[in-house]
């Protein structure tokens, strides 16, 4: 989709930006060396590791890994989408996004309405739990369950009267307006061509995505009906892997918040802040995903997820950990609290007050205490056996972190568990690790973690020498010498090499941006964030001196493999390239 925008307008874009004025305006920097730097704002920290570099118009956190461009900070910080953080700099700097590019079209046009008639919806189902001569009912219902009024306009209550059409009599005023309202999910379409309203009789709960723009609904029944909530399904604006009910009204009422906390449903979320307690998300009646948590990572350091004290709950939480594992990084704390039996948050909170379930939510368990126990109440601790069969237990979870000093210190913890000494845990955990984990894809660049110590081969530091110092594009450099040298990664070199001879003043965060779609992009980034070794008036040396062991390697490959072949098979081209392949070689 970002390919709509033409890429030209793109690098013009980031070239007319400057990414530490962009930054420093909400995030203040202080100049440190070549860089700026400043306390992260993704994470909790005190001390700062997040660097801006003007150079490289690229911004990167040593503590929690956060990077990007100028484009990619705005998404981040701004929790906007690609088109509108395009849109919002190129406002920034008086540019224009050409017209009939996707954004114009779709995001303006087609978006911008949608949120609009989403907005509107919203109204009518407020108005109507006011106006309609049954709205009375559902308010009562409303007082039955203890909500009040002010918690009710807080978060935009609404009610979906009963028949058909009653929506659709109100807002569709011709047939682009149906089919907007159709794409939205407001309406289904009858299999005669027709349409009727999808929430009937129901107190509607809108949904907001963090800009607080309505994307969906979610509908209660008001007795004992099925289904007990009806939401709005997948459209344009409303994916639910991705949505957190009660995100949006979180960070109105908080401007810093220290935790979230994940409930299970609308009515928690809503009766936990009419309690003041207004940091509860809820998902949308899916299992928490890994883009969930990482929408909440950006607002908050903790994440405590609340479950019920029956199965359901506990295997809710299994799930839970599944996903929360892959995402804990260095400062992201996750923790696990069960309720009682038969209560939820909701239930509980008007119970035992705003104190007490703070006290419960408090002394949550961290995600490695509930692991560990999870865990060792399946096995006898007491045995040999029992302790061997946690670390077999444990390994598929340890495996699932990313490196760092939070694996390190589960790692610490396992091995007092079983009394092990920690390296050589570390070294059965890591030896068993080739076996069963399914790592990357074979088209993946990246060598294996473990490999560090050794030299990174010549593509690599070609690739890293010229995304750090793109303007190397420049030179002369004939890639097609070894185009086809049998090496990982060489495509993305020669790829890299085409683009940079074109147009040799792109930044670093320019170039990156041109593989923002593409899975290679998250390579790249990694080696920017490398710090870069050559010194300025040796990266041309250097540079040629790579590309000229490529061309060397090459020829090796291809000697090598014209040798292997019987002469007879040779065909004329392949004799007259054998012929200068040596002639090259031995220096004539
Ligand atoms: N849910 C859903 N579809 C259903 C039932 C539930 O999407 N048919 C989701 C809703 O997001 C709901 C959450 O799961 O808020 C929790 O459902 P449940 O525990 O059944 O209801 P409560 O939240 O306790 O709702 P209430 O208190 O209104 O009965
Ligand atoms: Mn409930």
């Amino acid at each position: 989709m970002a390919g709509k925008i033409p890429q030209q307008f793109i690098d013009e874009l980031l070239a007319r930006v400057d990414i530490v004025d962009l930054i420093d305006a909400s995030v203040p920097l202080k100049k440190a060396g070549r860089n700026h730097s400043a306390c992260c704002p993704f994470h909790d920290e005190k001390t700062p590791s997040f660097t801006v570099s003007q150079d490289k118009q690229f911004y990167h956190c040593f503590g929690c890994g956060a990077h990007g461009t100028a484009i990619g900070f705005l998404m981040e910080y701004e929790r906007l989408d690609f088109l509108d953080a395009v849109r919002d700099l190129a406002a920034h700097v008086g540019m224009e996004i050409p017209q009939g590019s996707y954004s114009a079209n779709s995001a303006q046009n087609d978006s911008k309405p949608l949120y609009e008639l989403m907005q509107q919806v919203a109204n009518f189902y407020r108005q109507q739990l006011k106006e309609h001569p049954r709205g009375s009912e559902a308010i009562n219902y409303l007082k039955v369950r203890s909500l009040n009024g002010e918690t009710a306009a807080e978060f935009g209550l609404g009610y979906a009267p009963p028949g058909w059409d009653t929506l659709q009599k109100k807002l569709c005023r011709d047939n682009d307006n149906t089919q907007a309202l159709s794409t939205t999910g407001m309406l289904i379409k009858k299999d005669n061509g027709g349409h009727y309203d999808r929430f009937r009789e129901r107190i509607m709960f809108p949904i907001r995505d963090s800009r607080g723009r309505v994307i969906g609904f979610g509908g209660r029944v008001l007795d004992d009906g099925t289904p007990k909530y009806l939401n709005s399904p997948e459209t344009p604006l409303f994916h639910k892997g991705q949505a957190l009910y009660g995100l949006f009204e979180a960070r109105q009422a908080n401007r810093n918040i220290s935790r979230l906390l994940i409930v299970e449903g609308y009515m928690d979320v809503v009766m936990l802040a009419q309690h003041d307690i207004r940091y509860a998300v809820a998902t949308l009646g899916t299992a928490t995903t890994a883009e969930h948590l990482e929408l909440m990572f950006r607002t908050t350091s903790e994440v405590v997820f609340c479950f019920d004290g029956d199965r359901a709950g506990r295997e809710a939480a299994n799930r839970a950990l599944e996903n929360t594992l892959p995402v804990m990084q260095a400062g992201r704390q996750a923790r696990f609290l069960f309720l009682p039996d038969g209560e939820d948050p909701d239930s509980l909170v008007q119970k035992e007050g705003k104190a007490a379930l703070e006290t419960r939510i408090s002394a949550a368990a961290p995600l490695s205490t509930h692991l560990y126990e999870h865990l060792a109440k399946q096995v006898d601790m007491s045995s040999i056996d029992g302790q061997a069969r946690l670390v077999e237990l444990i390994r598929p979870h340890l495996n699932k972190l990313p490196s760092g000093v939070f694996k390190h210190m589960m790692i610490t913890r396992l091995a007092g568990l079983v009394r092990m000494e920690e390296r050589s845990l570390s070294h059965l955990l890591s030896n068993n690790e080739r076996g069963t984990a399914n790592t990357a894809p074979p088209h993946n660049p990246r060598p294996r973690g473990n490999n560090q110590s050794k030299q990174p081969s010549l593509v690599r530091q070609a690739i890293t020498l010229l995304l750090n110092t793109p303007s190397l594009g420049q030179l002369k450099t004939e890639p097609q010498r070894f185009a086809s040298l049998n090496a990982p990664g060489i495509t993305l070199l020669i790829e890299l090499l085409e683009m940079l001879r074109t147009s040799p003043h792109l930044t670093t965060g320019a170039v990156l941006e041109r593989w923002r779609e593409r899975e290679e992009g998250r390579y790249l980034a990694k080696l920017v964030r490398q710090e870069n070794l050559v010194p300025n008036e040796h990266q041309e040396q250097e540079f040629y001196d790579l590309l000229q062991q490529l061309h060397r390697q090459h020829r090796t490959q291809r000697i090598e493999f014209l040798c292997n072949k019987p002469t007879t098979e040779h065909s004329d081209a392949e004799k007259l390239e054998l012929q200068r392949l040596l002639k090259e070689k031995s220096g004539i």
